[in-house]
Formats: structure tokens, C-alpha cells, sequence
């Protein structure tokens, strides 16, 4: 058998992968059966999830951010950003257009903002439990105190989304200031997982200054974590943040490690991410078609959508809900798919039972 193929069926086995064995499969992307690859991971998304693709309502609350991350375009130093928070009343307005659609999980992600005290933050999670018992809550708000991810928790929050962006400390510091550190996000992450949330990491393919080696560690330190979600997307340039001039990853990076990571984790749940919708077209497509089985259309006022900038070009930021869904989901059928309306937990979490 060759080297290839013989590492895959490593990776599909769950047998420990040495950070050589993932180099290898990273150094020789280029020259392999890509097709193959992709085909095989979405026969295991098949085998898993069948052709329903969960849907999680995304809520951009806060365009505020305290962190200076040089590659995102909420960085506090940014100052064109234009900044924007959302009232309870708008998050439950948009929660309540969200359930009339068939959102069954309802995503708040915001850049760091201090305004969300736990105190503001738990009264708007008990709301949306109490209003929608049979929804799922997932958080997506940075570095908190353990304190706070357990009163969130004890509020009605399910699940927990914080990307890791790099496993490997130097990178870390090529992407962040000195104040935070990977140390850091690796231990909020283990509180999380440790204080029952349904844990989601990830990482940015191709950001400025990844190497093959970096990338090996994000895919170890994952086998480490066991989440039960894992976020990855293409990096993409923003104009106004000290990476304007990087190239951006590749479509077929991300596709390629998408697929690693559904072989890997045959039941992780998985976005094909806007970054990728961002970079091509039909790059959420092709991200379902090479493993993902989630898509996270954009749930937040049309009034505030372009002004949360991560990146430039975001899609997606003229429609209104609706349209979104029903965009998607016609994109979807045209590839076999459909969009399922349920919470879609991880195995074992099913209902909120912990
Ligand atoms: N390109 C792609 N993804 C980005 N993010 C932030 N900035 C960018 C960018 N320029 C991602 C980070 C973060 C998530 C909310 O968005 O990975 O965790």
C-alpha cells in the first residue's frame, strides 16, 4: 500500500498520530488523489449524518472588541471599524425570526466586549431558554473567568465555540499581541469541556506565517481536546489590520484539512465556513461535499451585518434571514443535501443532557 494510503486509513482508524504522520499528509498535499480524499470524507459524513446538514443561526452581537488580534478587523486598534452592540430585545428579535425558520440552535458570537457583564449575558441566555426551552445555545464571546462560563452555563448555554487559531506557540505570537497566549485559550477551553458545554476549536488555514508543522500541531492538539465542534476557515485579508498585505489560504487547503479532520473525527460537527463561502463561490458546497455537515447562516439585523468585518468581502451581509436559509438551502438540494431543523447536538449531549 502506499504511504498515502496507508496514513489515512491511520488517520480513519483513530490509531495516535505522530506529528510526522500528519507532516507527511500536509508536505504531500499537492501530490495527493485529492478527489479521493474528499469523496471518502464525505462518505463518512454520509455514513454518520446521512445528507441533512444542521443549521446554526448565527447572532453577530458585538462589534466591540478589547483584543488587537492582527488579523481581525474588530482589533481594538482598528479605528474604522464601525462598532455596534445589540440590546436583549434585539437578540430575541432575532432569535424569535430565527425558530419561525427552523433555527433550533442560536449562535452569540461577539468580539470581546466588557458591556456583556455575566450579569447582562446570563440575563439574555435565561431569556432565549425560557422563550425557546427546546433550542440550543451556543456562546462564541472569547476568553472568560471559569466563573462566568459557569454561571453562562447554569444560565442555558449548551455549547461553547473559541477557536484556538494556532497549537503552537511562536505562531500564536505572530498572530496576537504579547497579552494573550496560547496557555491561555488552550485552559479556557479544558474548563469549558471540563464544565459540561459541547466544545468547539479550530483554527485559520493559511494564516500569515503557518507552516506544514503548525498545522500538524493544530490536528494533534485536537486529538488532545476531543471537541465536539471544530471551526476552521480560510484566513482572509481585512485592509485596515497589519495583515492587509498576506496572501489568504486556499480553497483546496481548507478543503483538505476539512477532510482530514471529518476522517479523523468521524462525528465532530463541522462547519463549512463563511470564510470558505467568502474565498469561492461555491466554497460551501464544496466544503459539505469534502466532510462538513453543519452551515451557520447569518442570523443578525441586516442594519448591523457589515459592520461586523472580520475580513473583507464577507458574504452574505445584504440578506435578510429568510433569504439566507432559503439560499442556502436550495444550495444545498442541489447537491443532494438538506437542512434539517433540530439542535443537532454531539453524540451523548443530545437534548441538553450532560
Ligand atoms: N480571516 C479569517 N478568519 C478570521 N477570523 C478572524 N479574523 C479572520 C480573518 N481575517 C476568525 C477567527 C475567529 C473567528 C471568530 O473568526 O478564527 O476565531
Amino acid at each position: 500500500m502506499t504511504r498515502e494510503l496507508e496514513l489515512l486509513d491511520r488517520v480513519e482508524s483513530g490509531q495516535p498520530m505522530a506529528h510526522a504522520d500528519w507532516l507527511w499528509l500536509l508536505e504531500h498535499r499537492e501530490t495527493m488523489d485529492r478527489p479521493a480524499l474528499y469523496d471518502r470524507a464525505r462518505a463518512v459524513r454520509e455514513r454518520e449524518f446521512g445528507f441533512g446538514i444542521h443549521t446554526r443561526g448565527l447572532i453577530e452581537i458585538s462589534s466591540f472588541c478589547k483584543n488587537d488580534c492582527y488579523y481581525c478587523g474588530l482589533r481594538r486598534s482598528n479605528a474604522h471599524a464601525s462598532r455596534y452592540r445589540l440590546t436583549k430585545e434585539q437578540i430575541l428579535d432575532c432569535c424569535e425570526t430565527g425558530w419561525k425558520l427552523g433555527f433550533r440552535t442560536f449562535v452569540l458570537q461577539g468580539g470581546e466586549d466588557a458591556y456583556y457583564t455575566d450579569e447582562r449575558m446570563c440575563d439574555i441566555v435565561s431569556e432565549i431558554h425560557r422563550r425557546y426551552p427546546e433550542a440550543a445555545i451556543t456562546l462564541s464571546l472569547g476568553e472568560r473567568s471559569e466563573e462566568s462560563y459557569r454561571r453562562l452555563k447554569e444560565a442555558g448555554a449548551d455549547r461553547y465555540l473559541l477557536r484556538h487559531e494556532t497549537a503552537t506557540d511562536a505562531h500564536y505570537r505572530m498572530l496576537h499581541p504579547p497579552e494573550l497566549s496560547l496557555a491561555h485559550r488552550k485552559e479556557c477551553l479544558f474548563t469549558l469541556k471540563r464544565l459540561g458545554y459541547q466544545v468547539g476549536a479550530g483554527f485559520m488555514v493559511g494564516s500569515p506565517g503557518q507552516t506544514n508543522a503548525d498545522l500538524a500541531r493544530d490536528f494533534q492538539f485536537l486529538d488532545e481536546l476531543q471537541p465536539q465542534m471544530i471551526g476552521i476557515g480560510s484566513f482572509v485579508p481585512h485592509h485596515d489590520t497589519p495583515f492587509a498585505q498576506k496572501p489568504g489560504g486556499t480553497v483546496e487547503d481548507t478543503l483538505f484539512c476539512l477532510a482530514l479532520l471529518r476522517l479523523r473525527f468521524p462525528k465532530v460537527l463541522l462547519p463549512a465556513t463563511t470564510a470558505l463561502g467568502t474565498i469561492d463561490p461555491k466554497g460551501r458546497e464544496r466544503g459539505i461535499l469534502a466532510g462538513a455537515n453543519v452551515v451557520m447562516p447569518n442570523l443578525s439585523p441586516v442594519d448591523t451585518r457589515k459592520q461586523y468585518e472580520l475580513y473583507d468581502n464577507k458574504i452574505c451581509t445584504g440578506e435578510e434571514a429568510a433569504e439566507s436559509r432559503a439560499a442556502l438551502e436550495a444550495r444545498m438540494q442541489a447537491i443532494g443535501c438538506h437542512l434539517t431543523v433540530d439542535r443537532g447536538d454531539a453524540p451523548g449531549f443530545e437534548a441538553g443532557g450532560f
